[in-house]
């Protein structure tokens, strides 16, 4: 629509005067039929129909079909055709029920519709930039950039509402169980959880920097010290790391600490929490305990730390089978593992083409593959592999004609990631992961450490505060590649939604797990120097667990990314498509905090 419409509407403006809703779009039904209601919110769509104009008028809530009538109000129905969609209304009326044939039983509000008797125009609107309905396909990029216009999608305001809810839930049980919900600073030092940090320099202490959480994991652990022996906080954290669909340079966390706790106590009170959760959104009862998987299992079975249990196709090791193969790629490998396709027989070469792209994003050179036919093994691999190698394999996958085998060969870590990833990968492509299941597992026993081969170091695999298992203590400083922790992740159809640990609340063994990490004493001092003084001053036994709140809202509604259970996200390259942050700043604003950019960055 042009400006220029929409000028002139303007003149038909009203202010509210007293006019109050009694009523919402979504609540009107046959019981309030004959009732005078007052009814505001915004054109989703006009149709004018032999005389009568009819307006869909929608709010959070529905859609109630409203009628300008010439015979019943003609002042009313006069000025009805400047509605365009989107303006805004408050419309007075009388409910009655829709003609014969006109009526959707899909809406709760489809038998009636209100036959407006006095309407004012609220405001008016430019054309939205894509028609704000479920069915719009406009593309992300445009949907963030108009996110107050995406938000009135009722996808979107359910998305909304649900986590509103969940984090009631939350609030409710934790409430309960004794649980206080403490704030924690934004402004801080730096919370290791093994990713970037977001800097923010101080003017009051030019060529300082505070650093945004990464996690509340260091005051919550005060806490603890404090006596506040069971804590919460639904709050948001900050990582400047690369980003995916399910992860957000800021995003929320609950954010769980408890006192003279073990795992297990700590499992159970998490265990419920999800129960909750899923009870009071979704409806529907999670069967408890979890099951629980030690990491060299769920590596071993799925390749990944984080299984999607909702499906077979697990990995199996053939290392031994192929050990003096002539097939020198497999018998030189550390591992060699193979997983079977049933019926993947029927994939085109394009297929395994792609396949073989597929496994390249985790470092495999490539993909291996067999044909399971009646008569023979279909591959161009089979002629290196012995008849009694074969009778192995089929043996140890019980494979059937028609089969389809992939196999990777190399470092375990290789060879992991790439037939973990594609096992996932296929299973969305061959449909076979079921809908509407919640498959919910502890994975336990971590390795304390990884070995860092860019940083030439250990990292520690869930966060520098989680203890060593009981007598790993010494491993730590020996072989801290042996070492494990008392780490534990709860993951849910292959996505991690919560990860927590047993601390170590002795100083000394902290400054024992910052050695291995490869800090030297003074480092350890001026980085975390307060924390280890308070691990000095009778700190409990104490551990917790922190669930990812935005990955837990993806699940509930089913949705693709992240982006849609959070109201204003940033994109995959950290950026707000319409507020346009990050910008630049003033050099004035610059100079006040002690900074200049280097050259490069202010032509950039
Ligand atoms: P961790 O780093 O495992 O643990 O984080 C806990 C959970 O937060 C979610 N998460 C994310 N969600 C969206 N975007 C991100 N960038 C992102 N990063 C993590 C995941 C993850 O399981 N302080 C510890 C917890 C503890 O030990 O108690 C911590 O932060 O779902």
């Amino acid at each position: 629509m042009s400006q220029d419409i929409q000028q002139e509407h303007g003149r038909y403006i009203q202010p509210l005067e007293g006019w109050r809703r009694s009523h919402n779009c979504g609540q009107l039904t046959m019981m309030d039929n004959g009732a005078s209601v007052c009814l505001m919110g915004w054109v989703q769509y006009r149709r004018d129909h032999g005389g009568l104009i009819f307006v869909d008028l929608r709010d959070r809530y529905g859609l109630t079909q409203v009628v300008f009538s010439p015979e019943i109000a003609p002042e009313a129905h006069g000025d009805a055709h400047i509605l365009r969609n989107e303006y805004v209304l408050a419309v007075q009326g009388a409910v009655r029920p829709r003609p014969e044939g006109m009526t959707n039983p899909h809406m709760v509000t489809g038998e009636v519709e209100v036959v407006v008797h006095a309407w004012k125009l609220l405001n008016t609107s430019k054309t939205p930039p894509f028609p704000i309905e479920d069915r719009s396909e406009a593309g992300e990029n445009l949907r963030l950039q108009w996110r107050y216009l995406d938000l009135r999608r009722p996808r979107m305001v359910q998305n909304l509402e649900l986590r509103h809810r969940a984090a009631q839930a939350v609030r409710r049980y934790m409430d309960e169980l004794g649980f206080l919900e403490i704030e924690t600073p934004f402004l801080t030092k730096s919370t290791p959880e093994g990713a970037r940090d977001f800097l923010v320099p101080s003017r009051l202490n030019p060529g300082e920097f505070y650093a945004l959480p990464q996690s509340p994991q260091l005051f919550k652990q005060l806490f603890m010290v404090s006596g506040l022996d069971r804590y919460y906080q639904i709050v948001r954290c900050f990582r400047d790391e690369d980003l995916r669909a399910d992860r957000q340079p800021e995003f929320t966390q609950i954010d769980i600490e408890m006192s003279f706790v073990d795992e297990d106590q700590i499992m159970q009170m998490a265990e419920g929490l999800v129960a909750r959760v899923w009870k009071e959104t979704l409806d529907i009862d999670i069967p408890q305990p979890f099951p629980r998987m030690r990491y060299d299992e769920a590596m071993g079975r799925y390749g990944v730390d984080k299984p999607d249990t909702r499906f077979g196709m697990e990995l199996v090791e053939i290392t031994q089978a192929v050990r003096n193969s002539g097939f020198k790629l497999f018998a030189k490998a550390a591992v060699v593992k193979a997983m079977k396709v049933v019926g993947g027989e029927s994939l085109s070469r394009k297929d395994i083409d792609e396949y073989t792209e597929f496994v390249k994003i985790y470092g495999a050179q490539g993909l291996a593959w067999v044909k399971i036919r009646v008569d023979e093994w279909q591959s161009p691999i089979a002629k290196f592999l012995s008849e009694a190698e074969r009778e192995a394999i089929a043996k140890s996958l019980d494979l059937q004609a028609g089969d389809l085998v992939f196999f990777q060969a190399g470092e375990a870590g290789t060879v992991n990631a790439a037939l973990g990833n594609l096992r996932v990968h296929l299973a969305e492509n061959l449909g076979l992961i079921p809908e509407g299941s919640f498959n919910f597992l502890w994975v336990t026993d971590f390795p304390l450490f990884e070995y860092d081969e860019d940083e030439r170091r250990y990292v520690a695999c869930h966060h520098p505060f989680t203890a060593p298992q009981p007598g790993h203590l010494e491993l730590v400083k020996t072989r801290p590649q042996d070492a494990l922790a008392r780490a534990y992740d709860m993951v849910l159809n292959g996505s991690e939604v919560g990860g927590g640990s047993i601390r170590s609340h002795s100083a000394f063994v902290q400054r024992t797990m910052f050695n291995a990490l490869g800090l030297s004493e003074e480092e350890a001092q001026r980085r975390f120097g307060f924390f280890l003084q308070a691990l000095e001053q009778g700190a409990p036994p104490h551990g917790g667990i922190a669930f990812g709140f935005d990955r837990m809202n993806m699940l509930l509604a089913g949705a693709q990314s992240i982006r849609d259970v959070i109201a204003f996200p940033k994109t995959q390259k950290a950026t707000c498509l319409m507020t346009q942050a990050p910008d630049s700043v003033s050099v004035e604003q610059l100079r006040e905090l002690g900074l200049r950019l280097r050259e490069k960055a202010e032509k950039a």
